[in-house]
């Protein structure tokens, strides 16, 4: 059953754990055993046990001069001195090298290169039909995962006899914050439960993010009034900066005309379109009876499309997220209720120090003026966004 709206929404959201439950499709069980041990369910309660230690606001304050630095770099390295570039597997560079330097600290290109490489295979694949064969997308996101988990658990290895020997404090990335979390019965985490959250995580938060900061630059490329908004914003912000300071905490607070930007952005091409739950029990809605076991949808891009919350919804319009912003449930990008992303902060800190970065350095026109979006199952402009840089 599909809910298309805003009602839908708020009974999907407020009934998790009572009539609902999150479920996956029988490709991401199989991707990742460690889930078939227990269920996807128990491991996406880990996970949020996990995760808010990693993402309070105190962590996160810490990420933004890391993240400043990393898109510094990237831009230097990957976007400096060309005249064309193409913007999604440059946003994909991006975010993974912030993911693969905040969840288990590795800066080092080569060896982010070596993971970012089966990733795109993984991602593809993840949600596809379930097919196990050579050359079907599923078979190659399983020897991705298989081929990522194996990297993974090197890495588990040689940070555990880095904390045995007291060489790293612990906390000090997502990776320390996995060894050292115990369960209620004092039980830790294996490695091999470890690497699969650790590539659950990479795929959640890398690829997202990505396809946000890809579609941000398409309208920004498209609309120029928009670009000199936010490019004026990003000037006054670095106005109040010494010369090479990196951006912090405050700074991001005063970028709120580029957060509505990229809050329009995702209402128009959400980066998860909408997800999956389980009717845990029978109930009815709406007049329908829903039989326990059924299969629900909730669907971000057709409540963002909805007139009666977003008039002209086909409009770029960033002014819709001032003062209080859209009503309860109509705007929902990164879901609601209790499994809301937990990665939203830090998503928004990312996609904010790279629009700070790029319009400073560069104002671009797209190649391919129109070049079209497709679903699969992100949005993504079919030929990866190909721009043509003009520097300040
Ligand atoms: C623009 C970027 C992002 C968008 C649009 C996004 C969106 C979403 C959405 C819609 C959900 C599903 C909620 C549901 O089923 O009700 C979700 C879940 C999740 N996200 Fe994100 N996300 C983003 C970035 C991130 C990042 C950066 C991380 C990690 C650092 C992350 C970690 C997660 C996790 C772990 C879940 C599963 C939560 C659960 O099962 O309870 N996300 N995200």
């Amino acid at each position: 059953m599909v809910l298309c709206g805003a009602a839908g929404n708020k009974f999907l959201f407020s009934n998790e754990n009572k009539l609902v439950t999150a479920w996956w499709p029988s490709s991401v069980e199989k991707i990742f055993p460690t889930s078939l041990q227990t269920s996807t369910k128990v491991e996406s309660m880990k996970m949020r046990k996990l995760l808010p230690g990693f993402l309070k606001p105190e962590a996160l304050q810490k990420y933004v001069g890391i993240m400043d630095s990393i898109a510094k770099k990237h831009l230097e390295t990957s976007w400096d001195c060309k005249n064309e570039v193409m913007v999604f597997p440059l946003a994909k560079e991006y975010t993974f090298a912030v993911a693969c330097r905040l969840f288990l600290s590795i800066e080092d290109p080569k060896h982010i290169a070596k993971f970012s490489h089966p990733f795109h295979f993984l991602a593809a694949g993840v949600i596809s039909i379930p097919i196990n064969l050579p050359g079907t997308p599923f078979n190659r996101a399983i020897k991705a995962a298989e081929m990522i988990r194996k990297e993974l658990l090197e890495i588990i290895k040689q940070r555990k006899k880095e904390m045995m020997e007291k060489k790293l404090c612990p906390k000090h990335d997502i990776l320390s914050h996995m060894l050292t979390t115990t369960d209620e019965n004092g039980g830790s985490m294996t490695e091999n439960d470890i690497a699969d959250k650790i590539i659950g995580l990479l795929i959640g938060g890398h690829d997202t993010a990505s396809a946000a900061i890809t579609f941000v630059m398409k309208y920004l490329a498209e609309l120029p009034d928009v670009y000199n908004e936010v490019l004026k914003e990003q000037v006054a912000v670095s106005n109040t900066k010494q010369r090479g300071e990196l951006l912090n905490w405050e700074d991001l607070q005063k970028m709120k005309y580029s957060w509505n930007v990229a809050s329009e952005v995702m209402r128009l091409a959400p980066p998860l379109q909408g997800n999956f739950r389980e009717a845990i029990t029978d109930f009815t809605y709406a007049g329908f009876s829903i039989p326990k076991g059924w299969k629900l949808y909730w669907s971000a891009n057709s409540t963002h499309k909805n007139p009666e919350y977003f008039p002209e919804p086909e409009k770029f319009d960033p002014l819709r997220f001032e003062e209080n912003g859209p009503i309860p449930y109509t705007y929902v990008p990164f879901g609601g209720g209790p499994r809301m992303c937990p990665g939203k902060e830090y998503a928004r800190l990312e996609i904010l120090v790279f629009i700070y970065n790029v319009v400073r350095k560069f104002k671009w026109e797209k190649i391919l003026p129109s070049e079209n979006i497709i679903v699969d199952p992100m949005p993504m402009p079919a030929k990866g966004l190909p721009i043509r840089l003009h520097p300040h």
